[in-house]
């Protein structure tokens, strides 16, 4: 069992928990996710690990309740204990001294994962500049924390009610306008946001990784269930990833196995809310 030893809630359905899980902490690098459980009774799901503190032995999970499985992690309180927690699993990030301007993109709660990733680009001596996007203002999350990791941060928002009127896509055009030498750009977020930077990047010949959250089941390479395509090849997310090469992956064929699952993540909401 794990026990919740903070709980908040970020904006609205986007809940922040610190974890007592010290064997994961002392292990997890940016990038890497973890597996969990609510209950004997509820489905595993992924979640990136948002942050870790290896001395107090805590890692902080962001998510959003968005299905079922996530609403009753959501209904968790201070105290009470999740069933399982695997991890950490995946690939870590590639982070490395003397890659030069790395400018870190996270849109919605995308941000969650890319804060590590920030944070660690930023202590290994490169620059970096952040761009976080956000339908409005008050869905925005991590902007403190991204700002303190990084040596410009840009805001996004769709509606206009915060920082620049558009996409995170708007603001990285600005960059490169402006004559940013970008080495290395990361994108996290939803699949359509993805695709989008990867599709201003490919162009530019900017090195882009993006981080791949599909549907997982075992998180071990054994199921098949978080295949994605990548080039002319098909990937595990949850062992070859979940980073990969965003000019290489097949973003379509990835929303539609998404689209798969939705009609039963429906009958399992409903059936949760009974
Ligand atoms: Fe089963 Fe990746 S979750 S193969």
């Amino acid at each position: 069992m794990f026990k919740i030893l903070e709980k908040k809630e970020l904006s609205p359905g986007v809940f922040r928990m610190v974890i007592d899980a010290p064997r994961i902490a002392k292990k997890t690098q940016p990038g890497q996710f973890i597996i969990e459980r609510v209950d004997e009774e509820s489905e595993r799901i992924p979640l990136t690990v948002a942050d870790f503190d290896r001395e107090k032995g805590t890692i902080t999970l962001i998510f959003q309740a968005v299905g079922a499985s996530t609403e009753l992690l959501a209904e968790k309180k201070e105290g009470e204990s999740i069933l399982n927690l695997v991890g950490p699993l995946g690939k870590p990030s590639e982070v490395a001294e003397g890659i030069g301007t790395v400018v870190c993109i996270g849109g919605g709660i995308g941000v969650a994962p890319v804060y590590p990733i920030a944070r660690a680009m930023k202590e290994a001596g490169n620059k970096v500049i952040s761009i976080m996007g956000a339908r409005s203002k008050e869905i925005l999350i991590m902007e403190d924390e991204m700002r303190a990791v990084s040596d410009e941060t840009i805001v996004t928002t769709d509606d206009g009610t915060y920082g620049i009127k558009g996409f995170v896509t708007t603001a990285l055009g600005q960059l490169v306008e402006r004559g940013e030498k970008i080495d290395r750009v990361y994108a996290i977020g939803p699949v359509v946001m993805m695709k989008s930077v990867a599709d201003a990047t490919r162009p530019l010949a900017l090195p882009t990784v993006v981080s791949l959250n599909p549907v997982m089941v075992d998180g071990t390479g054994m199921c098949g269930g978080c295949r994605v395509q990548v080039g002319t090849e098909t990937k595990f997310a949850c062992v070859d990833g979940p980073e990969f090469d965003g000019h290489l992956v097949d973003f379509n064929a990835l929303r539609t196995r998404q689209g798969m699952y939705r009609d039963m993540e429906a009958e399992a909401e409903k059936e949760h809310k009974c």
